[in-house]
């Protein structure tokens, strides 16, 4: 993997996540620091976002994230994949996504909603239907392969949950294109189609790209963003390093105002090319312009700093170096402050594994450390 540039966190008032970040259209978020999306499973059981989750993200903005993403949130009933997953499906949830966004905006932050069906993953006894690109056994069920009708239905689905989230007051929204969820089906190469949503990358990359040019049309003057998985990982098949990169590129032409790598760990060499990492062919297929964002294992202040110098004079499509931020996951459920605190030297984010009782000082619901016992690692005491 291409080397890194030394630490620069001797000096954290001039860490590079703490300067501003500055989106195609004009807004701009007070850090490069945002907060990963979360399933924390904290919704009412119909969807409708619940005061905890209102906290958990609220807690987030206060401890000083430039950006916050709420967890993936399906946008019609047939990706729902988790009980207790948020909601954007219908006008019912306007009301409380109303209060969030409010909430997260007087505190600072840029809000973004990423929208989100599961496809095949979805859950049977919540969806009720399983669709996905082609026809499969999934466990002891199976996906039926979706009809164009179903995908007209799905693709209104995200421009109207788009219209929604933004008619709430939020700053955006991010389509999750990663992690082998309804869009990533179709991306892959085990999609198995012969229709024009099958077959090249083109028509793989169909679904996606006619998402975002839907919702960039419906919200022309909001961040749009996605998220891809830029190669297999885990249970994730048929995702190719240059596919995506392409992809990336397209999608920058289709108008989105930043792009969402998740790498799951940001120092692992890629696959496909062992002596780079994954990022280096993301950042270098989108335009200057476009900030790109990390998610994976980011820690520790010197480490952001370090991935950060390191991802910022990288190559870009149109010249060198471009804006990235870094998204952080699990540091930010444990380090609500983790903004607030990287400012001051020598600081150490508190690390795993935690107390129950230390996650509910954070604002982590009940719900939402359940879930967290099931990460091998995470939760220190027995339940
Ligand atoms: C509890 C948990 C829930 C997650 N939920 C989502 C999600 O809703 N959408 C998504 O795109 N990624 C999700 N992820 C992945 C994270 O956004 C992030 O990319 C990943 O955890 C790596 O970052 P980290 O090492 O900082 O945790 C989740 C991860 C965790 C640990």
């Amino acid at each position: 993997m291409q080397s890194m540039q030394s630490d620069s966190s001797t000096l954290p008032e001039s860490a590079p996540f703490l300067r501003p970040l500055a989106f195609p259209r004009g807004q701009v978020a007070r850090n490069s620091l945002w907060l990963a999306p979360l399933t924390n499973l904290q919704s009412e059981a119909d969807g409708t976002l619940s005061d905890v989750e209102e906290r958990w993200l609220l807690r987030r903005a206060e401890g000083g994230f430039g950006v916050i993403e709420t967890c993936a949130a399906y946008v019609q009933q047939s990706g729902k994949t988790w009980p207790g997953q948020l909601g954007v499906d219908r006008d019912e949830c306007l009301p409380r996504l109303r209060s969030l966004a409010s909430g997260l905006r007087q505190r600072g932050a840029l809000s973004i909603v990423q929208l989100f069906h599961g496809g095949a993953r979805a859950s049977r006894a919540l969806a009720g239907d399983l669709v996905s690109a082609t026809a499969h056994a999934v466990g002891d069920d199976h996906a039926r392969a979706a009809t164009d009708e179903d995908l007209i239905g799905t693709i209104d689905s995200f421009r109207a949950a788009a219209l929604r989230v933004a008619a709430a007051g939020f700053d955006g929204v991010e389509i999750h294109g990663a992690h082998g969820y309804l869009p990533a089906q179709f991306l892959s190469r085990t999609n198995q189609r012969d229709d024009r949503w099958g077959g090249s990358l083109e028509n793989r990359a169909r679904l996606l790209r006619t998402l975002v040019q839907e919702v960039r049309r419906a919200l022309p003057d909001h961040l749009v963003g996605v998220r891809l998985s830029p190669e297999d990982y885990g249970t994730v098949a048929g995702i190719d390093l240059d596919e995506t990169a392409t992809v990336a590129g397209w999608l920058a032409a289709d108008g989105v105002d930043f792009v969402h790598a998740s790498l799951w760990d940001h120092r692992q060499p890629s696959k496909k090319y062992p002596d780079e990492a994954p990022f280096q062919r993301i950042r270098a297929a989108v335009p200057l312009a476009i900030p790109v964002v990390a998610a994976g294992a980011f820690w520790t202040p010197a480490e952001a700093s370090r991935w950060m110098h390191w991802a910022e004079a990288l190559p870009a499509a149109d010249g060198s170096g471009g804006a990235v931020a870094v998204a952080l996951g699990s540091a930010a459920i444990v380090n609500p402050d983790w903004p607030a605190h990287a400012a001051q030297p020598g600081w150490e984010p508190t690390r795993l594994p935690v107390s129950a009782e230390h996650l509910a000082a954070v604002a982590v619901g009940a719900p939402f450390i359940d879930y967290l016992r099931r990460r091998r690692g995470f939760v220190a005491d027995p339940a």
